[in-house]
């Protein structure tokens, strides 16, 4: 516990010297959490990246988010603490699949969810999150938009549109939130009967159609604030029950599924932080030309989204 406590001053101790913060995804672990300046979902997270006077971003998420913090500030240094943290959903979407899409459908806008590598990105005309998914499809101007890499945020997106959504790649998804089934879903609806139902948007349209409430991450903690449910089935990685539980103490919340774990979400600890402060390394690096092209449909869907 000490040496937990001691860890935790000499972090704080870096952070003040270099002028550095620290950003943590909502399903990081507990004690990532707690020591970061902002803990949000993936929109949050670029709009407070963009924000930031700090000289240093200590990124505690996966390897896209950290991209887009860099892609957001060229002139800032962006450090992920363990480059692992590779998100597998990211990885479906290569530049060459996207580009043989787009030649099949020359005449559609490309919106890409921000779980992309930044050379896909560079080829988009917006990204959205799962904050923003179907205001950022309709904002599109043509009637067919492709839209990846997760079919299951294709899903979700298309509500509330006549557009046609073409999935690139057919099957991209998440395997972390691919697996909740919607047997997971009735079993915990049995143990729990007078729970609502909050589901995330890369869940299977089998789950997204019987969730109460769908939204992101920090959706689903701002909804169990504001709502007078008393008790949440959550439908999405289980870092999440962290923040929920702190931020609405005196309600009660309980996973679709304990399986659903991002093991690149837990990469980050105590010890790498404290290693990526000290050494400001591994920084985030990318070629100043797809630094530049995938800015600018991230800056469309931050001027898009309110
Ligand atoms: P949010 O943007 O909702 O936090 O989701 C990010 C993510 O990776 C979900 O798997
Ligand atoms: Fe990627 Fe899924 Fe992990 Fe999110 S939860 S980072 S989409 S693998």
């Amino acid at each position: 516990m000490k040496e937990r406590m001691e860890q935790v001053e000499q972090i704080g101790r870096l952070k003040r010297e270099k002028n550095a913060i620290v950003l943590a995804h909502n399903y990081e672990r507990a004690e990532v959490q707690d020591i970061a300046e902002f803990v949000g979902d993936s929109l949050e997270l670029a709009r407070i990246a963009m924000d930031t006077d700090a000289d240093i971003i200590i990124f505690c998420g996966v390897n896209f988010m950290a991209e887009t913090a860099a892609i957001l500030n060229p002139d800032k240094k962006v450090v992920i603490p363990d480059v692992c943290a590779i998100c597998p959903m990211a990885q479906q979407l290569p530049q060459d699949v996207l580009r043989a899409a787009m030649r099949e459908h020359p005449d559609a806008d490309v919106v890409l969810y921000v779980n992309t590598l930044a050379e896909s990105k560079a080829l988009a005309d917006c990204i959205c999150t799962s904050a923003n998914a179907p205001e950022i499809v309709r904002a599109m101007d043509t009637p067919t938009v492709l839209f990846g890499p997760d079919r299951n945020l294709a899903y979700y997106a298309q509500k509330g549109t006549s557009k046609m959504i073409v999935p690139v790649p057919e099957h991209g998804n998440c395997p972390s939130h691919h697996q909740i089934t919607l047997e997971d879903l009735l079993k915990a609806k049995d143990a729990h009967p007078r729970a609502k139902i909050m589901a995330h948007p890369e869940c299977i349209p089998e789950v997204q159609d019987r969730a109460d409430y769908l939204a992101s991450t920090s959706g689903m903690v701002k909804i169990s604030k504001e709502v007078e449910d008393e008790e949440f089935l959550i439908g999405t990685e289980i870092g999440l029950l962290h923040r929920l539980e702190k931020e609405a103490p005196d309600k009660r919340f309980y996973p679709l599924s304990t399986t659903a774990v991002c093991p690149q979400m837990k990469m980050c600890t105590l010890e790498n932080i404290e290693a990526a402060l000290e050494h400001e390394k591994p920084e985030v690096v990318l070629s100043p030309e797809i630094m530049d092209a995938a800015r600018k449909p991230i800056e469309r869907m931050l001027a898009l989204s309110h």
